[in-house]
């Protein structure tokens, strides 16, 4: 069994990014940019924000934190996008979800114009996905396929199947792994037989929610495992959608929580970001 290392791949593209900026920045006079948006006080989204914010630093982009209070009514944060969206300087918007209930997020999201929006959550750039054309692809199913790139693991005619049917992980998981070729089945919490469907995977995405739900006898004997699940176990310790301690013997190569598909995701944020100033800009 092979670790898939996303700490260690994701700090060299932290690497690569950091170079890329700076040249970005000779070039045009300024930093690439990104508005991060956090409504609310939710303890994960906070973590995950300032992770975002950090790995900005550390790649060469200026991150522009807008902290609002969770009672901020729908009217202003649309006004706020409205103003990034207009503003030149900007390259990226991120609004970290989920929102405060009172907000209508899909309405929201539709006013990040479809080049600044580095998330790929966008109609637009989910609908270019599905057509397989190049638009922004989602940050987290994206570090998953580059994640599998990085250790020369080929989706093209294998069997995916993917856990998980979320407009942030799920469908566009499945979209990309369809354009890399491989047949793909997307599980959901109505599928009658999962333990059939998974075991039929070369490749399986286990993007569900629910703490070590992947259990050692839903695995083909040398599959791909790749975890996108940020769970608790039972004692309160961080865990993934899969059983880890359990599937691991039985695989060729399997990601860890933490330190697999996470730092990828924020890695790929920040791709998207530079590529976003880079289209701006030409
Ligand atoms: N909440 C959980 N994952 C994500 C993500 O990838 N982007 C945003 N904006 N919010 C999230």
């Amino acid at each position: 069994m092979t670790l898939l290392d996303g700490k260690a791949v994701s700090a060299e593209i932290r690497s690569e990014l950091a170079r890329r900026s700076g040249e970005f920045a000779a070039r045009y006079g300024r930093r690439p940019s990104l508005a991060v948006l956090l409504i609310g006080n939710d303890p994960a989204s906070e973590i995950y924000t300032r992770n975002k914010i950090k790995g900005c630093e550390e790649a060469g982009i200026r991150s522009l934190s807008y902290r609002l209070p969770g009672d901020t009514p729908q009217q202003d944060v649309l006004e706020l996008i409205r103003a990034l969206a207009g503003d030149d300087g900007v390259d990226g918007i991120l609004v970290q979800l989920p929102l405060p209930a009172h907000l209508d997020a899909a309405r929201l999201l539709c006013e990040i114009p479809p080049e600044k929006d580095v998330d790929g959550f966008s109609s637009q750039n989910m609908g270019a996905l599905a057509l397989g054309k190049e638009g922004i692809a989602a940050c987290t199913p994206r570090g998953v396929m580059e994640l599998l790139s990085r250790y020369k693991i080929s989706a093209d005619g294998k069997h995916a199947v993917v856990i998980g049917r979320s407009n942030t992980v799920g469908r566009p998981m499945a979209l990309l792994l369809l354009n890399a070729n491989a047949t793909v089945t997307v599980c959901h919490s109505h599928t009658r037989d999962l333990k059939e469907e998974c075991l039929r995977a070369d490749i399986l995405i286990a993007a569900v929610g629910k703490p070590k739900f992947v259990t050692a006898d839903m695995v083909k004997e040398g599959a791909v495992v790749v975890d996108v699940g940020m769970d608790r176990d039972e004692r309160g310790k961080l865990c993934g959608d899969v059983d880890f301690e359990n599937v691991k013997d039985k695989v060729s190569y399997i990601t860890p929580v933490p330190g697999g598909v996470g730092p990828m995701t924020v890695a790929m944020l920040l791709e998207n970001t530079l590529q976003a100033a880079e289209r701006r800009m030409r």
